[in-house]
């Protein structure tokens, strides 16, 4: 897990920090904080804003509701950092849940616009799901909700709260730039209205199991595009 890894600018960074420290959110949730992401972030956001760019010129939104724009397979994208924060995610996902193993089933860029938000869900071919934020673009001042990652679950005791005036709700962790979160892909989570209108706010994401799943996330959804590498046909 120490192994270091050249992210591709030439800059050497373990896949796992030595001193890096994880905090339990619940028995099931974990939180961590990568400090050393600055020099990769600005390549990342410009990328990725690059990509939402090309693919919003020829795909109009026809929701606010699906997490902005997505850009997927993160291990593929040609930019220094992808493969680092890829290596990190899967480490994240065998830390957590005990596995020595780990396998992506999709990940996932996110570009968030004003309006851009995304309903609650799980996600159904993974037993992990990890998100990392690489950028919380503006900070509305009129809205401290405004783009914030919740999970939302009644049977996790952490959304439980009777305090006489709510029974129940979502928690809220204390996300920041280079902060990466891992939690079961079953629990249901959901992004609010992010309002800013100058930077996007931007996470990543990844499914991941233990082993390989059968069949493919794309078989099951059209808008996903066939990783670069996978050359086997689509099932009918
Ligand atoms: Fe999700």
């Amino acid at each position: 897990m120490t192994a270091p890894q050249t992210d591709g600018a030439g800059l050497e960074r373990s896949v796992w920090p030595s001193e890096q420290v994880v905090h339990q959110v619940d028995s099931t949730i974990a939180l961590t904080h990568f400090d050393d992401m600055d020099a990769l972030s600005t390549g990342l956001v410009d990328y990725l804003v690059r990509c939402e760019r090309e693919y919003r010129a020829n795909t109009p939104k026809d929701s606010f509701g699906v997490g902005g724009t997505k850009i997927y397979h993160v291990d593929a994208w040609p930019v220094a950092g992808a493969r680092l924060l890829d290596e990190r995610a899967q480490a994240m996902f065998r830390e957590t849940v005990g596995h020595p193993t780990s396998a992506v089933d999709l990940s996932w860029g996110n570009v968030y616009r004003a309006g851009d938000y995304i309903i609650p869900h799980a996600h159904r071919r993974s037993t992990g799901s990890v998100v990392y934020v690489l950028s919380l673009g503006d900070i509305d001042a009129a809205d401290r909700l405004s783009g914030r990652f919740a999970i939302a679950d009644s049977r996790l005791p952490l959304c439980n709260h009777d305090d006489n005036i709510q029974k129940f709700t979502p928690c809220m962790p204390p996300l920041k730039a280079g902060s990466m979160i891992v939690f079961p892909s079953s629990v249901v989570h959901f992004v609010t209205p992010y309002r800013g209108e100058d930077r996007p706010r931007i996470t990543l994401s990844w499914n991941i199991n233990a082993k390989p799943l059968a069949g493919r996330p794309q078989d099951d959804d059209a808008s996903i595009p066939p990783h670069p590498e996978d050359t086997s046909p689509v099932e009918p």
